[in-house]
């Protein structure tokens, strides 16, 4: 799908270059290919601004490849807490029982002693515009 959007992209790129018509848009596809793109630079910009921010405020503690005070990053969204085998968590984190997603992230950056009470991290992110960048990198990982 997504080189079909990609074709299309540059299709009608071609097109409106050719003729400096508007007409071609009549058929919506183009400007679907239009939306799709600004969407993927979006995107694109966010995770750019979350990796910025990780090296930022998590690279103290954390790496995506690495343990260090923190577990590694790896494979982070979508594993359960506490999953990374060779580090050892703090029987807080150990017993909180979920699988981190766009929810339980955002809810463990605001604030991770209140999710876990005696978790070992205690770092905060308090802009939810960060943390949602900051989401969308660990997605990547
Ligand atoms: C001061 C050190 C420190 C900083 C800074 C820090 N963390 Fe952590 N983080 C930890 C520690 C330590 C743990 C393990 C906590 C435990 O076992 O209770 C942890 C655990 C986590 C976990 C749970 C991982 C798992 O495998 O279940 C996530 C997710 C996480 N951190 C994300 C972040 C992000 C994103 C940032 C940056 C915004 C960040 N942390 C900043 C120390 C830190």
């Amino acid at each position: 799908m997504r080189i079909d959007v990609a074709a299309c992209a540059v299709s009608a790129f071609i097109v409106f270059g050719a003729s400096a018509s508007m007409a071609v848009v009549d058929d919506g596809e183009p400007r679907a290919a239009a939306a799709s793109e600004g969407g993927g630079a979006d995107a694109a910009s966010l995770i750019e601004r979350g990796a910025k921010l990780y090296v930022r405020k998590c690279g103290a503690c954390h790496s995506p490849d690495a343990n260090r005070i923190g577990p590694r990053h790896e494979g982070v969204y979508g594993r359960k807490s506490g999953s990374v085998p060779d580090f050892r968590y703090t029987k807080a984190l150990g017993a909180l029982d979920i699988v981190w997603d766009e929810e339980t992230l955002d809810e463990w950056l605001t604030n991770p002693s209140a999710m876990a009470p005696g978790t070992a991290m205690g770092f905060r992110v308090t802009d939810a515009e960060e943390r949602k960048a900051i989401i969308a990198y660990l997605k990547t990982l």
